[in-house]
C-alpha cells in the first residue's frame, strides 16, 4: 500500500548537524512511547488517539439522519463555535468544497460560521442573510460557556424561535456539548434540542473527528466515512515506534530546527483551499506547545499569493524561520494554458501546459530560493485533496503535535493561557463575580 503521507526532509537536513539528528529521532520515538502509554502530561485528554477506530456506526447514522432531515427544507446551516469547536470543520469544508459553491446552486444546504468573533457588523450581516433563507443551526461548545458562541447563539436562537415557533425550533437547532455540564447542555436538555456529546477525554483542537467536526462536514456533502478511514490508516501508521513513522519524523525535524534557532514555522500551501487547514494547524500547534515561555511560533502563508507580500521577508529577513510545505501531488481538475496567436503577453512558451505544472515549478523554485536564502524546507506530501487523504493529514498532525509537545517537555493538552484575556474582558464588561475594576493593572498593560 502506498503511503498517504510522506515527509521529504532533504532540504531541511542540511541545517541540522549530522551527528545531532539521530538524537532527535530517538527523543521523538521516546515521546511517542510516552504518548501511547498514557503516562505523560495531560493524559486525561488522549481520547482522540483512538477516535478513528472507535467511531460507532450509530454516530454516523445519527449524523446522516440529521443531514437527510435538513436536506428537505434547510437552505442555510449556521455553525456556531470558536477555536477547536469551529476550525476543524471549517478546514475540511473549505479544502473539499467547490471554491465558488456559495454562488453555484448546491444540492444541500450552504454552511456558514458564527460565534468565532464578536463583530457586531458580522452578526448583523449574518442576520440579513438568514432572513433570506430557510435556516437551521448547530451550536458547538464543549464548556458550554464560551462568550463568543454564546452571544451568537442567543441571537440566532431568538431568530429561529421568532420565525418558526417552539416545536419547529427543536428540529432546527442541534447542540454539541459536554454530556452533563455547562449552560449549553442545560439549555439543550430543557428546550429539547437534538444533541451530541463531546467526549470528556477529547480537547477542542483535537475534536475534528467527533460530532464537532463530523456533523458540519457531513452537512456540506463530504463523505465522513472516507475522512475517518483516512484517519484510521494514520492511526495505524503513526503508532509505529520507528524513525520513519511520518509523525515521528516531522516532530523530530521541527524540534531539531527549533534547537538551531528556527523559532518560527511557516506552514506553506500552494492551494487556496488549504488556507483553513493552516488556521486549524496554527491553533493545534500554538495552543498545544506555546507554554512555559517555550514553543515554535506557528504561522502560515498561502503561496504563490503571499510570495508577493511575504516573499521578501522569507527570502532575506531575519533567519529564524523554517518552512513546512503541504505538497499536493495531483490536482483534482484539469485545465491547460491556451495558445494565443498574437502572444502579446509572451506566454506561449507555457501553451498546452497544465496550470498545476506551473504551480509545481513555483513550489520547487520557491523551495530552492528559500533554502539558498537560509530557510530550511520540509515537505509533507499527499497524493490529492480528498476526504480520505485529508482525514489522514489531520490525524497525522494531531499525532505529531502530541509527540512534539512531549519532546518540548510541556503539557500539549491544556490551554490555561487562553483564560487570561477572558478575566480582563469579564471585569471590563462588569460580569458578576469578576470584580468592578474597569481596566487591567497598570503593570499588566
Ligand atoms: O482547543 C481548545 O480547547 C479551545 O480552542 C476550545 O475549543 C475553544 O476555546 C472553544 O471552547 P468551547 O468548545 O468550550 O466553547
Amino acid at each position: 500500500m502506498k503511503d498517504i503521507i510522506t515527509i521529504n526532509e532533504c532540504s531541511a537536513l542540511r541545517f541540522i548537524p549530522e551527528n545531532q539528528y539521530a538524537g532527535w529521532q530517538k527523543k521523538a520515538i521516546e515521546a511517542l512511547k510516552l504518548l501511547e502509554s498514557g503516562q505523560g502530561k495531560g493524559s486525561d485528554f488522549l481520547g482522540w488517539i483512538g477516535l478513528p477506530s472507535g467511531t460507532p456506526q450509530e454516530l454516523i447514522d445519527q449524523i446522516k439522519n440529521i443531514c437527510n432531515d435538513w436536506q428537505k427544507d434547510v437552505e442555510l446551516v449556521v455553525v456556531i463555535g470558536i477555536g477547536g469547536s469551529y476550525l476543524g470543520a471549517k478546514a475540511v469544508i473549505e479544502a473539499l468544497s467547490h471554491s465558488f459553491s456559495f454562488w453555484l446552486s448546491a444540492a444541500g444546504p450552504q454552511i456558514v460560521f458564527a460565534g468565532q468573533n464578536i463583530s457586531e457588523d458580522y452578526l448583523a450581516e449574518l442576520d440579513d442573510l438568514m432572513k433570506t433563507r430557510s435556516i437551521a443551526c448547530i451550536v458547538i461548545s464543549k464548556s458550554g460557556t464560551t462568550t463568543e458562541p454564546a452571544i451568537a447563539f442567543r441571537l440566532i436562537k431568538q431568530h429561529i424561535l421568532g420565525r418558526y415557533g417552539k416545536e419547529e425550533t427543536k428540529r432546527r437547532i442541534v447542540a454539541i456539548t459536554d454530556k452533563s455540564r455547562g449552560a449549553l447542555r442545560h439549555m439543550a436538555d430543557r428546550q429539547e434540542y437534538r444533541s451530541f456529546v463531546i467526549p470528556d477525554n477529547v480537547g477542542g483542537r483535537f475534536s475534528v473527528l467527533t460530532p464537532v467536526g463530523l456533523l458540519p462536514i457531513a452537512l456540506a456533502g463530504i463523505d465522513i466515512e472516507d475522512l475517518i478511514a483516512g484517519a484510521l490508516n494514520m492511526e495505524h501508521v503513526t503508532a509505529e515506534k520507528k524513525a520513519d513513522n511520518p509523525a515521528v519524523k516531522y516532530a523530530a525535524l521541527r524540534n531539531a530546527l527549533y534547537s538551531k534557532g528556527k523559532k518560527i514555522e511557516l506552514l506553506v500551501n500552494f492551494h487556496p483551499k488549504l488556507h483553513y487547514v493552516t488556521e486549524w494547524w496554527k491553533q493545534l500547534f500554538g495552543e498545544s506547545e506555546g507554554k512555559e515561555h517555550k514553543g515554535i511560533f506557528p504561522a502560515g502563508v498561502d503561496f504563490t499569493t503571499d510570495l508577493h507580500s511575504m516573499g521578501q521577508y522569507i527570502q532575506d529577513g531575519e533567519r529564524h524561520l523554517f518552512e513546512t510545505v503541504i505538497s499536493v501531488a495531483s490536482a483534482n481538475r484539469s485545465l491547460t494554458i491556451p495558445e494565443d496567436l498574437e502572444d502579446a503577453d509572451g506566454l506561449n512558451y507555457l501553451a498546452g501546459k497544465h496550470i498545476d505544472e506551473c504551480n509545481k515549478m513555483a513550489e520547487l523554485g520557491t523551495c530552492l530560493a528559500h533554502v539558498d536564502g537560509g530557510v530550511p524546507n520540509l515537505r509533507i506530501e499527499i497524493p490529492s485533496l480528498n476526504a480520505y487523504n485529508l482525514g489522514a493529514l489531520l490525524y497525522f498532525f494531531q499525532k505529531a503535535c502530541g509527540i512534539s509537545g512531549y519532546i518540548l517537555g510541556v503539557n500539549p493538552f491544556d490551554q490555561e493561557g487562553v483564560e487570561a484575556y477572558k478575566k480582563y474582558m469579564f471585569a471590563l464588561l462588569n460580569r458578576p463575580g469578576f470584580g468592578t475594576r474597569g481596566e487591567p493593572d497598570a503593570n499588566h498593560r
